[in-house]
């Protein structure tokens, strides 16, 4: 793609945009560049090792992810050799990113993207994914997040490990509080649908847990 039609299409998007990005010199969310809990900094620094470190451990690692920042690091974890499926309702942004990948830089971007609403989806089967990865998501979910945990063990029967990341869990908002996002959300969540909490990363100052469940 030129410069005119990366601007183009880009520019299409909008506000949809919340993650820096660089297209060929052309930024999206600037102002988030170097924000350290947002986009690749958060990818590099926190979630890259965790997912490097299960890589290493498993015999046939495969990914399922929910969410629109899954184009980046879907894209991430393929280079590591690992199979991934990601799931989102919304797969505009990561088509053309997947574009973008593979005209303008060259690379292969060998993500499995599914358009599907995990809320509302009915029969999801893959038997070829043993952990799944839910970033920033879940509390997105309410009021089906307890379903859609419960019914991994169904879509998904030879998973072992659910890797979870939260945020600020806001629990003091009177509108929507995210309990889930924290840190004993996720935790209570997981252990009521079957699991052991296998590891759980906090770093100071950082508003964005990762909590690793182990299906029992
Ligand atoms: C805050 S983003 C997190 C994206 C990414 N995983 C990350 O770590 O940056 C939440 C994502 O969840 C997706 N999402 C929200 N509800 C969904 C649903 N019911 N089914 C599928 N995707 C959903 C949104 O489209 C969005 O891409």
């Amino acid at each position: 793609m030129d410069k005119r039609t990366l601007k183009k299409i880009i520019k299409s998007f909008g506000d949809e945009w919340y993650y820096y990005y660089d297209f060929d010199g052309i930024e999206v969310c600037k102002k988030l560049k170097e924000n350290k809990t947002s986009g690749m900094h958060n990818w590099r620094d926190k979630l890259e090792p965790i997912i490097y470190d299960f890589s290493k451990k498993i015999i046939f690692p495969c990914v399922f992810d929910i969410g629109c920042n899954m184009c980046l690091y879907g894209h991430e974890i393929s280079k590591m050799d690992i199979k991934v499926h990601a799931i989102d309702y919304n797969i505009e942004i990561a088509k053309f990113y997947k574009r973008y990948v593979e005209e303008n830089l060259k690379e292969e971007w060998s993500v499995d993207l599914q358009k599907i609403d995990i809320t509302k989806v009915k029969n999801l089967y893959f038997d070829d994914v043993n952990i799944i990865t839910i970033f920033c998501v879940l509390y997105h979910l309410e009021p089906y997040a307890n379903k859609v945990i419960n019914d991994l063990s169904s879509w998904f029967p030879n998973h072992k490990y659910v890797i979870m990341q939260g945020n600020k869990s806001r629990t003091k908002r009177k509108k929507n509080p995210q309990s889930l996002a924290g840190v004993k959300g996720m935790k209570d969540i997981l252990q009521r649908h079957n699991y052991d909490i296998h590891s759980v990363y906090k770093w100071n100052g950082y508003q964005k847990p990762v909590i690793v469940g182990k299906l029992r």
